[in-house]
């Protein structure tokens, strides 16, 4: 089943709660929640104490994209304020491995991230210890960035090493998507998608997280 993760990253901060109880009645699973510190990006946006205030209303699955330095220093403060899965990137975890055990350790899904310059050979060591790859298909920082093709042509080839090798993570496209590419982006056989502005900047993002969500229904 393909599961839309909207990134609240361009939700209307002043209202949060209500956002996300608007894409939670329309059958939304997942929340992506963009964790940055504004040194592994050049962008600064919120931290535990937001996950754990919006933990209490909603039984969204929390998707913790976390684009920090040192994940490993703040992995406990996200799995206490409610994260069902915490994303790390490879760029930021010299052992990688150590951290997915971690991550693990503390009850939580564990995800790894690539940017869009980052080969899938960085992480091939640790597919069979992952519930997820999270693909970035923009350089991760904003949303409303433009999807970058030769990044999603990453996707084919897990699904090929994911069949291979007899593995079931999930993949995870980020950066870039709405209705326009939608289609060519679930083609890939991509399992999770983000979407930040293509969902909140709508004028009901119900609406258009629905839109998704019928869309979806194409590829089962
Ligand atoms: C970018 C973030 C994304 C972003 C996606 O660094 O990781 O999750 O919010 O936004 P859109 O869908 O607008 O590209
Ligand atoms: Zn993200």
């Amino acid at each position: 089943m393909k599961r839309l993760a909207p990134s609240m990253l361009s939700a209307d901060f002043s209202k949060l709660r209500e956002e996300i109880a608007n894409i939670e009645k329309v059958g939304v699973q997942y929340l992506h929640l963009d964790v940055m510190d504004g040194h592994f990006v050049p962008n600064i946006s919120f931290g535990a104490p937001v996950i754990k205030s919006l933990r209490k209303h909603s039984n969204m699955v929390f998707d913790v994209h976390l684009m920090i330095e040192n994940p490993e220093k703040y992995l406990q403060d996200f799995a206490k304020a409610g994260a069902d899965i915490l994303n790390v990137h490879q760029e930021t975890c010299p052992d990688l491995e150590k951290t997915i055990g971690m991550i693990h350790d503390l009850g939580c899904k564990a995800a790894v991230t690539i940017k869009p310059d980052t080969p899938i050979e960085k992480i091939l060591h640790v597919l069979d210890k992952v519930e997820m790859v999270l693909v970035m298909t923009v350089y991760p920082g904003f949303s409303g960035q433009k999807l970058i093709p030769e990044a999603m042509a990453k996707i084919p080839e897990l699904v090929k090493i994911r069949e291979e090798r007899g593995l079931n993570f999930d993949i995870q496209i980020d950066g870039g998507v709405g209705m326009g590419n939608l289609r060519e982006v679930l083609a890939t056989g991509v399992d999770v998608i983000v979407s930040g502005s293509a969902v909140f900047d709508a004028e009901d993002p119900a609406v258009a997280a629905k839109a998704f969500l019928e869309t979806f229904k194409e590829f089962e």
